[in-house]
C-alpha cells in the first residue's frame, strides 16, 4: 500500500492521495444514501450505508486511502449527551457545563459496535493496494463540542473552562482519552490499517495552553495505541496551531505524520516540518472547488517541495459546492505526478 509505504518512510515514486470529506455532500451518490437514513447518526450506525458512503469515493475517483465513513461525534453520543445534526446545520449537542451533568456521562462503546461492523464490510470489500483509514476527533476538539454544544467560531465556554477550571477540564479529558482509546483499538481490530486524529480546534490554543490540551494528551493517546498497537501508523491534525506549535506537535507527541491545513506555508513545511515526519495535506478546498489551472499548479508545487514521499490531501474538508469533476481531476492529475 503506497499510503503505508510513506508513513513508513519507504521511497514511493509518486504522491498517495486521499482527501478529508471524500465523502459527503458534494456528492450526489451521497446525498442519494444520507436520504435513506433517519438522521445523520442514524447513517453512520448504518453499516451497510455507511460501508457504501465509504467506498463511493475509492469507486468513482480511485484515491489510494477509504476513510471509515463515521464521525467524531459519536463518542460523545457513546457518552449518552444528545447529539442531533439539523439539514444543512452544524450539529447540536445536549451541552455540558455542570459538573453534575459530567457525572452522569454513561459511556458505553456498544453503542458504537456497528461502527466496527462497517470496517468489517469495508475490509472485505477493499482492493488490498487501498488503505482504510479509522479516526476520532483530538481530545481536545471532542471537548469543545461537548461544552458548548455547537459548532462556533471560537467555542468561548470550552476555552473559559480550560482557563479557569482546570479540574473539570481534567476530569473531562481523563473520560475522553479513556473512551477514544477504547474505540480506536477496536477500529484497529476490525481492520482499519491506519489512524488519523482530527484535532480540528487545536488553533484556538496557542503556547502553554497548546501543550496542555493538544501536545500532551495527544501524546499520551498515540503511547497508549503504540503499547498495544506498535504497527499501526497515527495521523495526527492539529488543524490551525501555529507554525511553532505544529512543530512542536511533529517533535514530541509520537504521531507517524502531521497533517498540514492550508495556511501552513510549504517551504516551512519542507525545511523544518518534513525533517520531523512525513507529511499530509496542504491543498487549499477552495482551490478544489475552483478546479482547473490554478489547482493543478498548486498540487504540482505540493508535489516539487514535499513529495513524493507525501500524503496528497486538503488542508480541511472538501466544500459541499465542489463539483465531482473537479475531484476526479485533481486525483488523476496528483496520480500523474511521478519522479
Ligand atoms: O469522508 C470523510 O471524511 C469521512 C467521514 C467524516 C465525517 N466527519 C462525515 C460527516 C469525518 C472524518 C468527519 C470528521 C469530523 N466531524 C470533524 C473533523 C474534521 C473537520 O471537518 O474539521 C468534525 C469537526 C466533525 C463534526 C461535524 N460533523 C460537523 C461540525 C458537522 C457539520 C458540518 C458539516 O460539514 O456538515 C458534521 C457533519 C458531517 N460529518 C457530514 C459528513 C459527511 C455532513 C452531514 C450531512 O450529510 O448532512
Amino acid at each position: 500500500m503506497i499510503l503505508l509505504n510513506v508513513l513508513r518512510n519507504i521511497q514511493t515514486t509518486r504522491m498517495p492521495v486521499w482527501l478529508m470529506r471524500q465523502a459527503g455532500r458534494y456528492l450526489p451518490e451521497y446525498r442519494e444514501l444520507r436520504n435513506k437514513a433517519d438522521g445523520f447518526i442514524d447513517f453512520c450506525l448504518s453499516p451497510e450505508l455507511a460501508a457504501r458512503a465509504t467506498l463511493q469515493p475509492i469507486e468513482k475517483f480511485g484515491m489510494d486511502a477509504a476513510i471509515l465513513f463515521a464521525d467524531i461525534l459519536l463518542i460523545p453520543f457513546a457518552f449518552d449527551q444528545k447529539v442531533v445534526f439539523n439539514e444543512g446545520g452544524g450539529p447540536i449537542l445536549e451541552a455540558l457545563s455542570e459538573e453534575k451533568q459530567l457525572g452522569l456521562l454513561n459511556w458505553d462503546i456498544e453503542r458504537l459496535n456497528p461502527v466496527f461492523e462497517t470496517i468489517e464490510r469495508v475490509y472485505d470489500e477493499l482492493d488490498d493496494d487501498k488503505a482504510l483509514i479509522g479516526f476520532s476527533g483530538g481530545l481536545w476538539t471532542v471537548a469543545c463540542y461537548m461544552m458548548q454544544g455547537r459548532s462556533q467560531p471560537s467555542f468561548p465556554k470550552a476555552l473559559a473552562c480550560a482557563q479557569y477550571d482546570p479540574e473539570f477540564m481534567k476530569f473531562l479529558m481523563d473520560a475522553l482519552h479513556d473512551a477514544t482509546l477504547e474505540y480506536l483499538g477496536r477500529q484497529i481490530e476490525a481492520g482499519v490499517d491506519v489512524l488519523q486524529i482530527f484535532d480540528s480546534h487545536a488553533g484556538l490554543l496557542q503556547g502553554a495552553f497548546f501543550d496542555k490540551y493538544v501536545i500532551q494528551p495527544t501524546k499520551d493517546l498515540v503511547a497508549a495505541l503504540k503499547a498495544e498497537y506498535p504497527n499501526v501508523p497515527v495521523i495526527g491534525f492539529p488543524r490551525g496551531a501555529s507554525l511553532s506549535d505544529y512543530e512542536k506537535y511533529a517533535a514530541e507527541t509520537g504521531v507517524d505524520c502531521v497533517g498540514l491545513d492550508q495556511d501552513v506555508p510549504l517551504e516551512f513545511a519542507r525545511r523544518t516540518l518534513r525533517l520531523i515526519k512525513p507529511l499530509q495535506g496542504n491543498l487549499d478546498p477552495e482551490l478544489l472547488l475552483k478546479g482547473g489551472a490554478p489547482m493543478k499548479n498548486e498540487a504540482e508545487k505540493i508535489f516539487r517541495e514535499l513529495g513524493p514521499n507525501h500524503i496528497f490531501n486538503l488542508g480541511h474538508g472538501i466544500i459541499k459546492e465542489t463539483p465531482p469533476e473537479n475531484v476526479a481531476d485533481l486525483v488523476s492529475f496528483v496520480k500523474s505526478l511521478t519522479v
